[in-house]
């Protein structure tokens, strides 16, 4: 009898020993965002019920299945470059979030932490996308800076640095859009970014040129402007003023002269020969009349 209340008091007990026990449990948001060339923080901490108090001793960051980032086992610390704690006081704060010092787009993928307290060890997934942006991008005519008269122009606008495949659109100073007269190319580089070369063609071109870079997203990401110097143009619009003056004014002065002398002169003409008909016009009325009457003469 006896013995069977000992049992029962002993269950009890470790009942009651365990609805005390320490718990723990690992705080890791399931999906971590990291910016290309920036830092990248990969929340873990560690949650107690405060019943005991619990020191981090052991902890693994992996990625992947095999790839072994940072491991600290007692007191030291083995990592792979650009792999930390985040928190100086990771030991006493259970804070065993991993700082990834320059993110690179091969950091994309699933990591798991696994920590070992005095209390016992957890294991939490968690996933690092990244996104890339845009750099400024960059422009260049293949005939240079000074264009002739009548040439076609090959302008190229480049982009590098974006996460996807983003496009490249291209305006005049008019804001018209001559998208349509480019062709992309893009490419995947060694960082595993896309490099954007558009090329746009034209037969007589404008003097300012603008393109505009967009990512994958459809978010404008960069912007450049080109100023072409077109030696016809800018040569007619500021030296030559005078020389389109003459070229225009001369020959209409000319041909406007010649008119006014022209009708002068037909104006003379016509009252010299109206001077000289006035007497006879009366006769040559009657000379009318006369020829109907010698034709009545005539005829009898
Ligand atoms: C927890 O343990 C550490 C060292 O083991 C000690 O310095 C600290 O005072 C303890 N804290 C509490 C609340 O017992
Ligand atoms: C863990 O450490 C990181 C880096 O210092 C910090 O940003 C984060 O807020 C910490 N989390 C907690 C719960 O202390
Ligand atoms: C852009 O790329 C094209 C083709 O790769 C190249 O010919 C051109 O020089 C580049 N322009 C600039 C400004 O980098
Ligand atoms: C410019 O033209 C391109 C290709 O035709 C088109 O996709 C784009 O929407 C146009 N952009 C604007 C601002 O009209
Ligand atoms: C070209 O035009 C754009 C937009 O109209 C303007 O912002 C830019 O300053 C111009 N570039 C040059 C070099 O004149």
């Amino acid at each position: 009898m006896a013995s069977v209340v000992y049992c029962l008091l002993l269950t009890c007990l470790i009942s009651s020993s365990n609805s005390d026990k320490a718990f723990l449990s690992l705080d890791c948001p399931i999906e971590n965002h990291g910016v290309y060339g920036q830092r990248s923080l990969m929340k873990c901490i560690a949650k107690t019920n405060g019943k005991e108090n619990v020191t981090i001793k052991h902890v693994t960051w992996k990625k992947g299945d095999t790839k072994l980032l940072m491991v600290h086992d007692g007191d030291l610390t083995h990592n792979i470059d650009g792999f930390q704690f985040a928190d100086p006081d990771w030991k006493v704060n259970l804070n065993a979030s991993l700082l990834l010092t320059n993110t690179k787009m091969s950091d994309i993928g699933e990591y798991e932490c696994m920590v070992y307290t005095t209390i016992g060890h957890q294991t939490a997934k968690t996933d690092l996308s990244v996104t890339a942006k845009y750099q400024t991008p960059t422009m260049n005519s293949i005939q240079g800076q000074n264009i002739k008269d009548n040439t076609d122009v090959t302008l190229f606008c480049n982009a590098t640095g974006g996460d996807q495949k983003g496009y490249i659109q291209w305006f005049d100073e008019f804001g018209t859009n001559w998208t349509q007269n480019s062709e992309l190319v893009s490419s995947k580089n060694e960082n595993g970014l896309f490099n954007l070369s558009s090329r746009l063609v034209l037969k007589a071109p404008s003097s300012n040129y603008t393109c505009l870079v967009f990512n994958a997203r459809g978010v404008q990401e960069g912007k450049a402007s080109l100023n072409l110097q077109l030696m016809s143009m800018s040569g007619r619009d500021n030296r030559n003023s005078g020389d389109v003056h003459a070229r225009y004014v001369a020959p209409l002065v000319i041909i406007g002269s010649l008119i006014a002398g022209l009708l002068f002169a037909l104006l003379i003409c016509r009252r010299r020969s109206q001077k000289a008909r006035r007497p006879s016009a009366a006769p040559l009325m009657s000379d009318g009349h006369h020829t109907v009457t010698t034709e009545e003469d005539v005829v009898p």
